[in-house]
């Protein structure tokens, strides 16, 4: 049988099988960020459909860094009872599921800071004071006690897409001239900071993972030269899981052609070529791999040939929540066409999260 479908560990942490659901926001938290009952019943289908671990969509760990309407926050108590349910729902259907911590810096709708003084066409950031940064990476602390009291299985740490800890990675949207800013020990510093702060806070008894862009596909942001180092260095210090995804500020759309892999077999896996690069500086970490990929057999390939140990997908859990059971039951691939309808501007925080093909 498919390594694809039998139990896998990550840390302390057994999951039913190789399956991640990528963070995905739904888009839909009330006003406070509390998550609603629409999206709780998403995580329950999920549970139910069978995928192994989920992840659930980004979180703010502090008010101020609040990346668009309708995100879900865990920032103040009043937001764990609904958390609780949510994971009560998962739970039930013998599903796993980690919360993804974010704080979006320069994305920020409610202050936008980051690293540095930033300038992009349509707006200009602040850049951050030493104690701010140091607030940020205590409220990532607060944020794990939350989620634990809201019955988390674990977190992941959002390190990709162009948020703060991504911000503060890449010498595209860096030009700190403290021990933040600078070189990559220095550029990686806010990163270590929060790991540390994140597991001192769970201590070893759940799995602390992180989301990292494998290459921002900026000329002037971070490579993945540089994303491997990082990745064996958070490895080493501790990190249970590390997911390898790819994009952030300054991003060129025909420079994400060098993250793909020369393997026919892995065309889909957008970021294959790169996750390879990366995956001897990690090992033995488990390693998770995102975006792209739709098909068994570029999924067989990718734990058989050992280029990742996970395979993550978003979109198709969207489309197709019990994905996990049609493919174990004789379906060959996910029906999702990556039309990126689910996160348009057209429906982004003004409906629940849905597939608008299906
Ligand atoms: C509607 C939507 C919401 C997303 N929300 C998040 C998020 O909260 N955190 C995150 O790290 N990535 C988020 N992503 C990115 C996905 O996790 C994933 O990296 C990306 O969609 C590529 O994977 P896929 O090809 O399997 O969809 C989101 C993507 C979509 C389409």
């Amino acid at each position: 049988m498919s390594l694809l479908f039998e139990p896998y560990r990550i840390g302390s942490m057994e999951i039913r099988n190789r399956f991640m659901r990528s963070a995905t926001t739904s888009y839909w938290s009330d006003e406070r960020g509390i998550v609603r009952p629409e999206i709780i019943e998403l995580y329950r289908g999920l549970a139910e459909g069978g995928v192994g671990l989920i992840v659930k969509g980004h979180q703010y760990v502090m008010d101020s860094g609040k990346a668009h309407r309708g995100m879900a926050g865990i920032s103040h108590d009043y937001h764990v009872p609904q958390l609780l349910e949510l994971t009560d729902a998962v739970h039930e259907h013998g599903g796993k599921i980690v919360t993804q911590l974010n704080h979006a810096g320069y994305n920020s709708i409610v202050d936008r800071a980051g690293p540095s003084e930033y300038r992009a066409e349509t707006w200009e950031a602040r850049a951050l004071t030493a104690n701010e940064v140091h607030e940020i990476v205590t409220r990532f602390g607060d944020a794990s006690d939350r989620a634990m009291e809201a019955g988390f299985d674990g977190v992941q740490i959002h390190g990709a897409h162009g948020y703060i800890v991504s911000q503060f990675l890449s010498k595209h949207a860096n030009h700190r001239t403290d021990e933040y800013g600078g070189n990559l020990e220095n550029r990686m510093r806010l990163l270590n900071e929060v790991y540390d702060e994140v597991r001192a806070r769970v201590g070893d008894r759940v799995p602390v993972m992180l989301k990292i862009n494998c290459d921002d596909f900026s000329p002037d942001g971070f490579t993945v030269d540089e994303s491997a180092r990082v990745a064996e260095a958070i490895c080493k210090r501790g990190l249970d899981s590390v997911e390898i995804s790819g994009g952030g500020l300054g991003k060129q759309e025909p420079l994400r052609r060098r993250a793909m892999s020369d393997d026919p077999a892995l065309g889909e896996a957008n970021f294959a070529g790169h996750a390879a690069t990366i995956r001897g500086a990690t090992r033995p970490t488990p390693m998770a791999l995102v975006n792209g990929i739709r098909s068994l057999s570029c999924m067989e390939v990718i734990v058989e040939k050992d280029l990742a140990d996970l395979i993550s997908m978003s979109r198709p859990f969207i489309r197709e929540p019990d994905l996990v059971k049609r493919l174990e039951s004789g379906q060959e691939s996910a029906h999702c066409i990556s039309c990126d309808l689910c996160g348009s501007g057209d429906v982004f925080s003004k409906m629940m999260l849905r597939c608008h093909v299906a």
